[in-house]
């Protein structure tokens, strides 16, 4: 079992990182949440797989508790799904002393985190991440988003969870894209931190191995995250750090409609264009980019578009809301471990590309 206690300004919550946790959540509620209702809300996937599991183990503790499962997919983190788990949770009579549970992967977390924070202006909420990406990145650090039609995350808060219970387990029945979706993270950590996550990496010989040494791998991930949300937890310095790969990233997922890239996949051709950049221009230590596109292909991830059309790629990256008229913030390394915020003019930003 590993623990993690997030310290914020306003608020302090535990991760719990432990496998087969998912059948002992009730016990742990019980020790922590009397006289609460409860609410779970998943989406179809993961209900067929987890959602008895999830769902005894908080009845068998007395607790009142009922079920929302929405669609599997992107397409579920929208202002209609928001509306009706609004509905859901009037149904359920549904107070601010009682407990929401998003129990999926990043889009369950995100959704769920932003109707809590938004409902009865705030009922507390859990996090039970089941995606690698949810384990590592999303369920921590209290960025909550629906889409809009005009683009991703438009509409959100920052509203941390009362708790994360990790269960890495769960990530066995992941597809294979979806496990390498998250690594593309696991291996942006490993580029932005000094820890042994970079040789850990090279030493597996697969995905098989990683998964066989996941419990200190996610708690790594998690502590790593944890040192930047709790420095910065508006995300207005040095958290920016977490966006390694993310500026060029997010312009490809756009650039390709969202359709032929997942975000680990946009992340991991990110993170390798900016860095094949910044070595050409003498800030990378040479030899960096060659070493983080061998570790990118070892897990089977893209380090470069198929075919893509720079002007609007540019255009996509000058459009994100991040950016501002003036320039943008782009994280590089200088070695591996090392990384540093840098400014530029976004005129600048074809030389990354
Ligand atoms: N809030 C943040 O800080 C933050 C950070 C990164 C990404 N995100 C958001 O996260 C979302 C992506 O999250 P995701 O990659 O977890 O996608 P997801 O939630 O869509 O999950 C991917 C797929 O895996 C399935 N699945 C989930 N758990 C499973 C399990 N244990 N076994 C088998 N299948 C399972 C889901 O049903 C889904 O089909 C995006 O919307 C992104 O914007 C948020």
């Amino acid at each position: 079992m590993y623990s993690l206690s997030i310290n914020l300004s306003q608020k302090q919550y535990n991760i719990m990182i432990e496998k087969d946790l998912l059948s002992n959540v009730g016990k742990h509620l019980a020790s922590n949440y009397n006289n609460k209702k409860f609410v779970v809300v998943t989406d179809a996937t993961v209900d067929a797989l987890y959602g008895n599991i999830l769902i005894n183990s908080i009845a068998n503790q007395g607790f009142l508790v009922t079920k929302v499962v929405v669609p599997a997919g992107e397409k579920s983190k929208s202002m209609a799904m928001l509306e009706y788990l609004y509905s859901k949770f009037l149904d359920f009579k549904l107070s601010r002393s009682d407990l929401i549970i998003a129990f999926g992967g990043g889009v369950v977390g995100d959704l769920v985190g932003f109707a809590a924070s938004t409902f009865l202006r705030g009922v507390p909420y859990i996090q039970i991440p089941t995606t690698l990406l949810a384990q590592i990145d999303s369920s921590i650090g209290g960025k909550v988003a629906v889409n809009l039609s005009n683009g991703k995350n438009l509409v959100g808060s920052f509203y941390h969870p009362e708790a994360v219970f990790i269960d890495p387990k769960l990530l066995e029945t992941l597809s294979l894209r979806v496990l390498r979706d998250g690594l593309a993270e696991v291996i942006k950590y490993s580029m932005i931190s000094e820890t042994t996550l970079f040789e850990d990496l090279n030493r597996y010989q697969d995905e098989q191995e990683f998964l066989a040494n996941i419990e200190p791998i996610i708690a790594t991930c998690c502590q790593i995250k944890q040192q930047f949300v709790e420095k910065d937890e508006k995300d207005t310095g040095v958290r920016m750090i977490l966006n390694f790969g993310h500026t060029i990233g997010h312009a490809v997922e756009n650039y390709f409609n969202y359709e032929t890239y997942t975000h680990g996949e946009a992340v991991a051709i990110g993170m390798a264009h900016i860095t094949k950049g910044s070595e050409l221009l003498g800030i990378t230590l040479p030899g960096t980019a060659q070493k983080l596109i061998k570790l990118i292909q070892k897990y089977g991830l893209p380090t470069t578009a198929t075919e893509y059309d720079h002007q609007a790629l540019l255009t996509a990256i000058t459009l994100d809301k991040k950016n501002s008229n003036n320039g943008l913030h782009i994280i590089i390394l200088e070695s591996i471990g090392k990384p540093l915020i840098k400014k530029i003019q976004t005129k600048e930003m074809h030389l990354y590309l």
